[in-house]
């Protein structure tokens, strides 16, 4: 399968890129609700299970970042036929989708004063981090900072990005099923 785009279609690492980030990003949310709805999410023993949710939204932050490049480097797809207004609102939705690929993992790690244990390295918790301690000197205290940092990340994560990404997955379904066109085909990881 080849690496790089076509205007045909997404070579493998484009691929690699959007299912890696899809499957972590989903799973975050399985992960966070488990422990919301299921556990004490205030215990001892939870703590391993969010930290899982912790070290899946890092993986989508350090992402993102190689992946725009990427982007921007590449050739893209041609659009599929469709009106103007349509081709808009993909764009609209796609970079929406990218928003909020960096503002989840950025929220959630500089509002969460507790290090992300990966199994073979750990990352230190912002609140550890050199450029807290510059912040500190504002006579911030941590809580005063992650508070309304925190209210962004639970009211996105509660209301609006799980939204946003059904209507993705349906507008990929959409395209498939009832346009019959290649836009799902030509983003599966089995396609040539
Ligand atoms: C793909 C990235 C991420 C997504 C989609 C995501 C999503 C969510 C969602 C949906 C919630 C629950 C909101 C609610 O109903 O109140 C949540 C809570 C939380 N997230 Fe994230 N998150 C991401 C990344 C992160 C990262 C990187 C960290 C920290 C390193 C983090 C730390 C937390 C914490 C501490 C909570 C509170 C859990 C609790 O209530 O016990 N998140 N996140
Ligand atoms: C089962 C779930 C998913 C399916 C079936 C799916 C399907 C697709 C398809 C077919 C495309 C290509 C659209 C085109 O060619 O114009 C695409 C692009 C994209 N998807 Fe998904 N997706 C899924 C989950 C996600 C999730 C969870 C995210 C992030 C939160 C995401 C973010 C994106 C982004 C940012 C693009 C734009 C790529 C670009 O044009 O640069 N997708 N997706």
């Amino acid at each position: 399968m080849p690496w790089r785009n076509t205007s045909a279609r997404f070579g493998t690492i484009a691929k690699f890129f959007h299912w890696t980030s899809a499957a972590a990003f989903i799973a975050a949310y399985v992960v966070v609700y488990y422990v919301i709805w299921f556990m004490d999410d205030t215990s001892v023993e939870s703590m391993p299970v969010l930290n899982i949710h912790w070290a899946l939204g890092l993986l989508v932050g350090f992402l993102v970042l190689p992946r725009l490049l990427w982007r921007m480097l590449e050739i893209q797809p041609k659009d599929p036929p469709g009106s103007p207004a349509e081709h808009r609102l993909a764009r609209v939705a796609h970079w929406g989708l990218y928003g909020l690929l960096i503002l989840m993992p950025l929220t959630g790690y500089i509002g969460t004063g507790a290090p992300t244990d990966f199994g073979v390295f750990t990352v230190t918790g912002f609140n550890e981090t050199a450029l807290f301690h510059w912040i500190d000197r504002f006579d911030l205290s941590w809580d005063a900072f992650e508070a309304p940092i925190d209210v962004v990340h639970h009211f996105v994560g509660k209301w609006i990005a799980w939204g946003v990404v059904a209507l993705h997955v349906a507008a990929a379904l959409y395209h498939h099923w009832v346009r019959r066109d290649d836009v799902l085909v030509r983003m599966l990881p089995q396609s040539e």
